[in-house]
């Protein structure tokens, strides 16, 4: 809940605010297995990958490290400006712009592998519809579009805690007849269930 100093959860000040007080507790710094497993199967075609609300760039760099060139998207400018200094430190072809992930009309790319680790399921349900249909037209034909995101939040009857929407599995609805289901892997994380789903652009 915001309170009058604060701003509203999920907006882009909310967001800034949370990477400035550090208080990140998904920026660990490891890859996700999953992540990790679909680069080594050789199924991703590498050319650019995008990720989506990429964060400070952990996974960014991997794929970076892996043969794609690519573009982070993030509306956090702390959080990109760490992972722009780390990309060039380490002078990896990634990139990183200051946009809504719902909004990719700016970039000229056709992806052939997008990830979206914990953006998704943050953002409101009218504009996942838009999401989808900007991502639809940024990846290449084939291309493969591994999402992560958290069950849908608690009632507050229910006790609920907070934390973003999350994601039903009706609400990957919005991905059809664009994309094809390959595969979802269902799990926990802490008191919430969780999904990764890998998406192939039809
Ligand atoms: C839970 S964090 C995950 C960050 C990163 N993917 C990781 O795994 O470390 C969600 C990220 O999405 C970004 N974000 C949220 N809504 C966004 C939007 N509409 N457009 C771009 N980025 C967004 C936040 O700033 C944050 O960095």
């Amino acid at each position: 809940m915001s309170t009058p100093n604060s701003p509203e959860r999920g907006t882009p000040d909310w967001w800034e605010a949370r990477y400035q007080s550090g208080e990140i507790p998904w920026d660990s710094g490891i890859v996700p297995p999953e992540v990790q497993t679909l680069v080594a199967s050789g199924m991703a075609r590498r050319g650019w990958a995008l990720d989506l609300g990429c964060g400070s760039g952990v996974s960014s760099r991997f794929l970076a490290q892996h043969g794609f060139r690519v573009v982070g998207v993030d509306l956090a400018l702390s959080a990109l400006q760490r992972a722009g200094r780390a990309a060039q430190d380490l002078a990896l072809p990634a990139y990183f712009c200051l946009a809504d992930v719902a909004d990719l009309c700016f970039l000229s790319i056709e992806a052939t592998l997008a990830l979206d680790i914990g953006c998704l399921h943050a953002l409101p349900p009218e504009r996942r519809v838009v999401y989808a249909r900007s991502l639809a037209q940024r990846l290449a034909p084939g291309g493969l579009y591994l999402l992560y995101g958290l069950g849908p939040a608690p009632s507050a009857e229910n006790g609920g805690a907070g934390g973003p929407p999350g994601l039903a599995a009706q609400d990957v609805a919005v991905f059809v007849p664009q994309f094809h289901l390959r595969w979802a892997q269902h799990g926990r994380d802490r008191e919430r269930a969780s999904t990764w789903y890998l998406f192939e652009r039809a």
